[in-house]
């Protein structure tokens, strides 16, 4: 079967298309013939061996996101029958709970190979269904970034009606935040290098909009927007670019859920606001089978549909990194299989 790999060396150069056996699925496993995959923004530092020693060796396929159909059914598998669409979990030792080293071990794309194959063969125990009115792009955006919003909202953040949210800018995660902080019936403001993002923005909901290149000073601008003493909840995904805005513009009480650091993540913030306003920093990275099922359950309910910008065919996967690496995109980038 055809994989898109990096496979001989740590270089971008040996990011391409190779040939594994087709696998079957052995007791108490599914295979999934893959239908669609999406990227994230880490998938840009993968093929440099940028999370280091503890990644598979190589050759390895390439993906965290994807989604497919079950095509074999192990024996001892009651709960899924082919024809089930399901995605496979980002972190497959993670069913639920709290975080800990052995959840966190395996990532699909890092850890152990990813969703850029045609045949993947998992536990059935590390898979989820997905909701029936997505098509296979939206589907496959779910593992990554939405869980990752959900689990900072809902999970840790605990958001709640008339809260008001700050999102910054209009990548996979952050679009994920604004629409589920709008079903969770709160108030978002979000950032954006582009006056034109920031109007998709307010059409899918954002109630305040904010460009960050003009308006370098944000964090107050958001605060005074925020009314009552500041934004609840920041979506954390600048890191050294962005957190000392977040800072100003969070409210005694309030948090910042760290989730990315796309502008570096060394930096000299005012770490005594932290102290001062009872700032709560909650790191975090992606979430449980738990997070990712009660995610599903509201985007199924809602009828939510992710924001897929654009979708490459599986040939394509080095100009869909170019793409994301541009920042050209609003919200997710997506491959056909
Ligand atoms: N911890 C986790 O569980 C987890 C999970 C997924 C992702 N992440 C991390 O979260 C970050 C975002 O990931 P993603 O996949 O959503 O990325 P993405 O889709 O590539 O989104 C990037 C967007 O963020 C905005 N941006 C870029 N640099 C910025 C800066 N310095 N300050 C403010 N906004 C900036 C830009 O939006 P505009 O074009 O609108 O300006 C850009 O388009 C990455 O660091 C990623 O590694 C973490």
């Amino acid at each position: 079967m055809r994989v898109f790999q990096v496979d001989t060396a740590w270089t971008d150069e040996n990011l391409r298309i190779g040939e594994r056996p087709e696998p079957t699925a052995g007791p108490g496993e599914v295979r999934l013939k893959m239908l669609a995959s999406a990227l994230n923004y880490r998938d840009l530092l993968v093929p440099r061996r940028g999370y280091g020693s503890r990644m598979q060796a190589l050759p390895l396929i390439m993906l965290s996101d994807g989604v497919g159909h079950i095509d074999q059914v192990g024996s001892g598998v009651d709960a899924y029958r082919i024809g089930d669409r399901v995605c496979p979990l980002f972190f497959s030792t993670w069913p639920g709970g709290e975080p800990s080293a052995e959840h966190l071990a395996y990532s699909l794309g890092c850890e152990s190979d990813g969703t850029m194959t045609e045949y993947m063969v998992v536990p059935a125990s590390t898979v989820v269904p997905v909701p029936a009115h997505l098509d296979d792009t939206e589907a496959a955006t779910l593992p990554t970034a939405a869980v990752t919003a959900w689990r900072a909202l809902v999970t840790e953040g605990r958001v709640t009606a008339g809260d008001t949210v700050l999102v910054q800018g209009t990548g996979g995660v952050s679009l994920f935040a604004l629409q589920f902080a709008k079903l969770l019936g709160a108030r978002v403001i979000c950032t954006s290098s582009s006056d034109e993002k920031l109007e998709r923005a307010r059409e899918l909901g954002a109630d305040v909009t904010i460009n960050y290149r003009s308006t370098p000073e944000w964090g107050r601008v958001a605060r005074d927007a925020a009314g009552s003493g500041g934004v609840d909840h920041v979506i954390e995904v600048g890191g050294q670019g962005t957190l000392t805005q977040s800072l100003r513009a969070v409210r005694p009480g309030g948090a910042i859920s760290m989730i990315g650091v796309l502008g570096g993540s060394v930096m000299d913030a005012p770490l005594g606001l932290v102290v001062t306003r009872h700032v709560r920093l909650q790191g975090i990275t992606v979430g449980s089978r738990e997070d990712f099922l009660a995610m599903s359950r509201a985007v199924a309910h809602s009828g939510m549909r992710p924001v897929v910008d654009r979708a490459f065919a599986f040939e394509q996967l080095r100009e869909a990194m170019q793409y994301l690496a541009s920042g050209r995109h609003f919200g997710k980038i997506c491959i056909r299989h």
